[in-house]
């Protein structure tokens, strides 16, 4: 019985490159301002500084209502169990634009699309800062 290591792991190589390739031009995209839109689907890639930022303001904005760990308060829990079945876009324009009639603020003044992608990225990841 005869194995090809070597071909597998240039596939592996080359398929990495690939992947690489593909996340450098999503990071692109997000990064062109005014292109990322509510709609785009792509998972976000963010600056370590935007991530500091929005990590601390997960915490204790977002926090400050749904719960430190996210398992509610005066808002609902925004854990992976609850999330799960929403629609990311949805989720995301709630995140942006608030709930009228409701306490849930817009976070527009404060979140760009890809922030609030990331936010709920890490929400369903159950991945909290
Ligand atoms: C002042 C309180 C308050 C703050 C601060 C707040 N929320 Fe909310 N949020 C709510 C309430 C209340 C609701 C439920 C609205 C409704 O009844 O539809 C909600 C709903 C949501 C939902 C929809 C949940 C679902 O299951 O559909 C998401 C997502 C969400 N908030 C994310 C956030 C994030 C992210 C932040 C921080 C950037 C934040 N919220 C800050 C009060 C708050």
């Amino acid at each position: 019985m005869s194995t090809t290591p070597s071909t597998t792991s240039t596939d592996r190589r080359r398929a990495a490159r690939h992947a690489a390739a593909a996340a450098l031009a999503i990071a692109a995209a997000w990064s062109r301002p005014g292109a990322a839109a509510v709609g785009g689907s792509e998972p976000a890639a963010l600056s370590d500084a935007q991530v500091a930022r929005i990590s601390s303001l997960l915490i204790q904005d977002c926090g400050s209502c749904h719960g430190l760990r996210m398992t509610g308060g005066l808002g609902p829990a925004l854990t992976p169990d609850t999330l799960r079945d929403k629609p990311r876009e949805s989720l995301i324009t709630t995140i942006l634009q608030g709930r009228p009639g409701t306490p849930m603020p817009p976070w527009n003044p404060f979140l760009s699309p890809a922030e609030a992608g990331w936010i709920i990225d890490h929400l369903i990841e159950g991945q909290l800062p």
